[in-house]
Order: C-alpha cells, then sequence, then structure tokens
C-alpha cells in the first residue's frame, strides 16, 4: 500500500504528550494489574436523568432529522443568554454574541484559526491545557509562554512578559479554575487582565470549562463579569463538566461580536451545527434545576477534602485547590515530574500526570484528578504511604 505523505501542518503539530502516558498505563492494566487511574479528565458520574430524557425524546423529532440551521438553533442561543444572565448578571445578545461549538476543544482550536495569521503570537497559559498548543501550531502562529506559579496564585504576571511578546501578542488563553493547578481567578484579576488587553489590542480567550466547579462556597467568576469585557475577549463554556456531558460534545463561545461572527464564518465552511436533539437537551440542562449541579460540586468536594487529608496524613505538604477536579501535587525533591509519575504508576499502581506535559513550568508538579470514589482515593493515597516517599523524599 502506497503511504502517503502528511501534509507540512500535520508534521508541524506538537507532540501528545499524554499518548504516551495512556500507552504506558494501558501496558500496566494488560498485565493484570489494579491500576487506579488520576491521571485523565474524564468526569466519572453520568449525565442527569432529566437531561438524557430530553434528548430520548427530542431524538424522536422528524424536524431535528433534518440539517440544523448552520448557526444552531435560536431557542439554545437563547438558552445561553438566559444562563448568563441567570449565573453571572451578564447580558449577551443571543444572535450576535453567542456561537454554539462542538464540544469547547473545537471552538478553542478554531479561535487562532479565526483571528491569526502566520507568525502572530498568542500568549499562552503555561503549565496550561495543551488544546490551546494545537488551535496554535494549526494557525501556524507562534506561542509566548505566561508562567504560572504558586507565589502569585498560578495567574500570569503581565509585568514579567516580554514586551516585544506583549507588542506582538493578537491573542490570549486563560483558564480560571484553572486545569491543571485548580486555582481561581479574582474579579480584580480579571479587570487587570481587560485594561492590559484594551491597552495592547489582544483578544482575551477565557475558557470556563470548570466554571461551574468551585469550592468552599466560592462559585468561579466569569470574565464577562468584568466590565469592558465583551470589549476585549471571550468566554468558552461546555456542557462537559457541569453536566457531565463529555461525550455529547456541546460547547458555547460568549462574547464579543466580532470574534462570534469569526466563528460563525469558519464554522459555516466546515460543517452543519449539532443534531437538533442535542441542542434541545442542551438548552434543557441550561434552563431547568441546577441541584445536579450543586450535588456535583459537593461530590467533587468532599472527593478533595479525603484526598488532600490522605495525603496530608502521609506528609505530603499538599494545597487543596479551590475549584475544577484537579489536584496540583508538589514533586518531592529528586525527582522529575515524569520519573515520579513512573514511580507511583511501576510500584504503586496509580497514575498521575506529570506536570512537565502542561508546559515547562508544569515541571516539579504532578495533577491527580478527583474523578473516581472516595474509597478509591484512600486506596490510591494508602498505597503511595507505602512508598514512604515523605519521609525520605530525595532520590536515591
Ligand atoms: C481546560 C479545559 N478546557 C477545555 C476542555 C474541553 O472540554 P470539551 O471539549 O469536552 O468541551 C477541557 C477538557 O478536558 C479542559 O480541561
Amino acid at each position: 500500500m502506497k503511504s502517503f505523505v502528511q501534509s507540512e501542518l500535520l508534521a508541524g503539530l506538537p507532540k501528545q504528550f499524554f499518548a504516551s502516558l495512556v500507552e504506558k498505563v494501558g501496558k500496566v492494566v494488560a498485565q493484570g494489574h489494579d491500576v487506579i487511574n488520576l491521571g485523565q479528565g474524564n468526569p466519572d458520574q453520568p449525565t442527569p436523568p432529566h437531561i438524557v430524557a430530553a434528548l430520548q425524546k427530542a431524538a424522536a423529532n422528524p424536524q431535528y432529522h433534518k440539517y440544523s440551521p448552520f448557526r444552531g438553533y435560536s431557542f439554545l442561543k437563547e438558552a445561553v443568554a438566559a444562563f448568563y444572565k441567570r449565573e453571572y448578571g451578564v447580558t449577551v445578545d443571543p444572535e450576535k454574541e453567542v456561537a454554539i461549538l462542538f464540544g469547547g476543544k473545537a471552538g478553542l482550536v478554531e479561535i487562532p484559526q479565526c483571528l491569526l495569521n502566520p507568525g502572530d503570537v498568542v500568549l499562552v497559559p503555561d503549565p496550561g491545557y495543551p488544546d490551546y498548543w494545537s488551535g496554535v501550531a494549526l494557525a501556524r502562529a507562534q506561542m509566548a509562554m505566561m508562567p504560572l506559579r504558586a507565589a502569585n496564585s498560578f495567574l500570569p504576571d503581565y509585568e514579567e512578559l516580554a514586551e516585544e511578546d506583549v507588542k506582538k501578542a493578537k491573542l490570549m488563553f486563560l483558564n480560571y479554575p484553572n486545569n491543571p493547578t485548580g486555582a481561581v481567578a479574582t474579579k480584580a484579576f480579571f479587570a487587570e487582565t481587560v485594561s492590559f488587553a484594551a491597552k495592547h489590542g489582544i483578544c482575551v480567550v477565557h475558557d470556563f470549562a470548570y466554571g461551574a466547579i468551585g469550592f468552599d462556597g466560592q462559585k468561579p467568576v466569569s470574565f464577562l463579569q468584568a466590565e469592558g469585557a465583551k470589549e476585549v475577549g471571550i468566554e468558552i463554556y461546555t456542557f462537559s463538566k457541569t453536566y457531565n456531558m463529555a461525550g455529547w460534545r456541546v460547547a458555547f463561545a460568549v462574547g464579543n461580536a466580532s470574534v462570534i461572527e469569526a466563528i460563525h464564518l469558519l464554522q459555516d465552511h466546515l460543517y452543519v451545527s449539532l443534531f437538533g436533539a442535542i441542542q434541545e437537551a442542551a438548552a434543557v440542562a441550561l434552563l431547568e434545576s441546577q441541584q445536579c449541579v450543586h450535588e456535583l460540586v459537593a461530590l467533587y468536594e468532599s472527593r478533595r477534602n479525603t484526598l488532600i487529608q490522605a495525603l496530608r496524613n502521609m506528609g505530603w505538604d499538599v494545597t487543596p485547590p479551590a475549584g475544577s477536579f484537579f489536584a496540583w501535587l508538589p514533586v518531592p525533591n529528586g525527582w522529575s515530574s515524569e520519573q515520579f509519575a513512573d514511580l507511583l504508576l511501576e510500584e504503586a499502581r496509580v497514575v498521575v500526570a506529570p506536570g512537565i506535559g502542561f508546559g515547562e513550568h508544569g515541571e516539579g508538579y504532578v495533577r491527580a484528578g478527583l474523578l473516581t470514589s472516595e474509597e478509591r482515593l484512600r486506596e490510591a493515597a494508602s498505597r503511595m504511604a507505602k512508598l514512604n516517599l515523605f519521609s525520605h523524599a530525595a532520590k536515591k
């Protein structure tokens, strides 16, 4: 069989670090070991039944067996506007300031192609969600990293960025509650972001994937709550985490009308909109009782408390995440994040994601997900405790 050569565009895509982790884990599982996988970000709970029932009913509607309108059904965009008003007190125009997406990932990858030309600069959080890199590569743009440090509560410090990068930057990605650090943003930080972006003509894309998941009674703030935010950017919101709908592939972008129009234009060329029944069920998710969301956040908070307590009991000095469903755990001295993750897999049969996979500034940490039962989290901690890593932290 002739093997066709991939395009230069594909050859230029970043290496998928976590694909090799999945392979390593697969081998250990295939050997028959009981592996506790805290390495991935796939919600473990099912979609709430009233949303599934809405899809089941809507699937029978022949209207939805036809092509959907190109830019999605108005009822879903109106539901998004009602959701933003109710949850954040933010007003958005459903037709001009909302775009329906095939999952947040698709939107995040599309946006650089909508706004950038080859060689343009994008400010990207480090550590950060690797799909930002994919979108930048597909647009043949360049990344300038914004370090997220514990000392600055894992918020970027705009003052430390190179003047050259800031001058050239056209786009910036932010993500709070943050994957992988579990940090949350403040209103003051978003206000500072709006003035920074306005001053330098940068479009802000705030990835609000974990928007619903804030702990200790703190509701995460929306970027659009900052005054003037719509002038300088958009927010991407997904149903994957809030409503356990990761397999459904539905999300939306809200905010600056020119960016929304650019997304619509690209999507007019790439797709017709999502299956209408999914759009109807998504509107139900946004508009009906949010009790399921409160229960989900309580479940993650309880798991967080269990894991953090168990890790502290073994002498591991860890900070509880304020949001998202990830804990960002410092690696003991002497180990790289990858070596440490390998050790946990080999010796404790526990999978964590090495911080280096999220960028250079992720080194020194591993990420553990809260996506399994408290019993399994306790079991994972007890297996790790047996390695006595924290009493003899240095590598031999
Ligand atoms: C930070 C962040 N953004 C976006 C996404 C994408 O979610 P989806 O494509 O399911 O909407 C994820 C999923 O893991 C994520 O962690």
